[in-house]
């Protein structure tokens, strides 16, 4: 096996953060291609702290993370480069841009990491119908799977996840992670998956739970 399918695309060392009191201590955690991430843990644990740190959005008290093999919290100059062309990051909130349509929000995403549209994306999501729509005028759902084609239109090496189906109705959940299950398969991505839900988080090579700071394997 040649070293560059050995080496991780994550690697995070002995992470420790607090705001007001401490969320967590000393957590390691790498992740590969093709594998994915379940990360559960109750409201206000720090599921989401945790992954805007290991997606280059902040910076920990202590501890190191590498992306690609690059410490990125000591290499400014990478971060900006991994954020926009190599990582794609699902928030809790979805964040589109508001006076723009569907289709102009996939491009801006696209044209910012170099990509050109993957109009198979447009179509596996089922949003090909409010595609010229303005989002604003999107139901939730909707939105919800447009904000996920546009991360998906960077061809990020690893996917960042913070309840991605928290609006969507059980089975539109479940095509919405069908698609990105096999995007990580067909592009050799990875998954960072926060998630309340059991069932989705059984659906992940992996599953931690965060609680009293550290972040314990379930599987
Ligand atoms: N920027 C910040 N400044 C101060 N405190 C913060 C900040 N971000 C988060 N916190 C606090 O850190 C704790 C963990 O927050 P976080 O958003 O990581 O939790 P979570 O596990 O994602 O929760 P949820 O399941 O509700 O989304 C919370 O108590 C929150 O109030
Ligand atoms: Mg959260």
């Amino acid at each position: 096996m040649k070293e560059s399918q050995l080496s991780p695309l994550l690697k995070a060392t002995n992470i420790s953060h607090s705001f007001d009191y401490p969320l967590f201590n000393n957590i390691n955690l790498e992740i590969f291609q093709k594998e994915s991430i379940a990360i559960v843990g109750v409201s206000g644990s720090g599921k989401s702290t945790l992954m805007h740190i290991l997606s280059t959005l902040l910076k920990p008290n202590s501890g190191k993370v590498f992306l690609f093999g690059k410490d990125i919290y000591n290499q400014k100059k990478d971060i900006l480069k991994i954020r926009r062309e190599s990582i794609g990051i699902i928030f809790q909130s979805h964040y589109l841009f508001k006076g723009f349509s569907a289709i102009e929000n996939l491009e801006v995403a696209a044209m910012l990491a170099k990509k050109e549209i993957d109009n198979s994306i447009i179509e596996s999501f089922g949003i090909k119908r409010v595609i010229n729509k303005k989002v604003t005028s999107l139901s939730g759902g909707e939105q919800q799977r447009v904000s996920i084609a546009r991360v998906l239109m960077k061809k990020p090496k690893i996917l960042f996840a913070d309840e991605p189906t928290g609006n969507l109705d059980r089975k539109t959940a479940n095509d919405v992670m069908d698609r990105v299950f096999e995007y990580i398969e067909q592009q050799k991505a990875a998954l960072f998956l926060v998630t309340h839900d059991e069932n989705l988080a059984k659906r992940c090579n992996r599953m931690y739970k965060l609680e009293n700071l550290t972040l314990k394997r379930v599987y």
